[in-house]
């Protein structure tokens, strides 16, 4: 077997995407050595770029959205075995014995948070190592170029909602229709809430509705708190979008008792304390999911037929996937084409 592989680094904060070869990773005990087959390019890979997120060692490979194989499995790893197809998200593993942890808020983890990309090397790259607990298991049906995008874009919307509170018919929206805001509306819609698309612009509109928006609201040619509120408001909002102004926009939109979900990373958020305290509603954020969250996501979308929308580009043009992700005109989601089962 080969030494080496190609990858892709970022060698410091703010520096390019740059394909080197580099040696390929061995498994620590309780870890597994991952054969990539592809791998999404989130707008959350900015952060390893631009050297947003704290304690980032580089050169790094970024990639939180991996589908691959179990190519080698390391000391202690029981249930994993080599050629099972496997998924790594965001959430790279927690201690699991912390106060944090056994309350289940794994996001808090002060002990041992590991981050997919972040704290380790991630899937721009042939092969990658992560530990036995970030993995989720894939549906035999799901090709890994369809798969990729689920284990973030995916996970956190899908987790976002069916945590959110929302009950079947209530009118929940999803504000910015992106990554991964083209799969909040299918699962908002697949898991029968009165789903209401919100965007900049019309040209969205026919494609929001195809996914299954059964009302899409133009936040540039209307006042999306207005017409949130002539559907009755809305009981919970998605907010994936990258900008805090657009988010406040919707707020007064809310129902009684609702929701808005802050997903998206955007700069200081402005929130009228009466707007909340009159209504009891609230602005909440919503972190990622466990692998076992992102596992019922792979089910649930194989079961109901909710499939990412994807540009592919092979792993060398990384650079080239990530400027047309940040750029905004992908649609709708970027992925790396890296093994030959992709
Ligand atoms: N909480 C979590 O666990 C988690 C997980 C994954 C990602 N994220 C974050 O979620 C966000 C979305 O990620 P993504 O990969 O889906 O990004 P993306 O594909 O770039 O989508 C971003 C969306 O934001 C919209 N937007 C940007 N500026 C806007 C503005 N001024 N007004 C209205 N809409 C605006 C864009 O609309 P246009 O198409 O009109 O430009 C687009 O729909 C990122 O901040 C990412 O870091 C969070
Ligand atoms: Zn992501």
């Amino acid at each position: 077997m080969a030494k080496t592989m190609r990858a892709v680094q970022v060698p410091r904060a703010g520096g390019p995407l740059e394909l080197v070869d580099r040696d390929i990773p061995e498994p620590q005990p309780g870890w597994v050595r991952v054969k990539v087959d592809a791998c999404g390019v989130c707008h959350s890979d900015s952060l390893i770029k631009e050297g947003l997120w704290p304690g980032i060692q580089y050169p790094r490979v970024p990639g939180h959205e991996v589908i691959g194989v179990v190519d080698l499995v390391g000391e202690r790893v029981k249930p994993w075995k080599r050629g099972q197809r496997v998924g790594v998200g965001w959430h790279g593993g927690n201690c699991g014995y912390c106060d944090h942890c056994r309350r289940g808020e794994f996001f808090a983890c002060e002990v041992a948070l590991l981050t997919t990309g972040i704290s380790f090397d991630g899937g721009y790259a042939e092969y990658m190592v992560a530990p036995a607990e970030a993995l989720a298991r894939v549906p035999d049906e799901l090709s890994a170029i369809d798969g990729a995008p689920l284990m973030c874009a995916g996970v956190t919307t899908f987790n976002a909602l069916r945590n959110s509170g929302a009950r079947g018919g209530d009118v929940v929206a999803v504000l910015g229709i992106g990554g991964l805001g083209h799969l909040g509306v299918q699962f908002a819609a697949k898991m029968g809430f009165k789903t209401v698309a919100i965007a900049r612009g019309k040209d969205k509109e026919a494609f929001a509705k195809q996914l299954g928006a059964h009302h899409y609201i133009d936040s540039r040619a209307s006042d999306p708190a207005a017409e949130l509120n002539k559907l009755g408001g809305a009981s919970v909002v998605i907010a994936t979008v990258t900008n805090a102004d657009a988010m406040t926009a919707v707020l007064g939109g809310l129902a009684p008792n609702g929701v808005l979900m802050v997903i998206g990373a955007a700069g200081p958020l402005s929130v009228d304390p009466i707007l909340l305290l009159s209504g009891c509603r609230s602005v909440k954020g919503w972190y990622s999911g466990t692998s076992i969250d992102s596992q019922d996501t792979l089910n649930f979308s194989t079961l109901n037929a909710v499939h990412s929308m994807n540009e592919v580009f092979p792993l060398e043009r990384a650079a080239e996937a990530y400027d047309r992700m940040m750029s905004g005109k992908a649609r709708f989601r970027v992925v790396l084409q890296i093994g030959s089962k992709a």
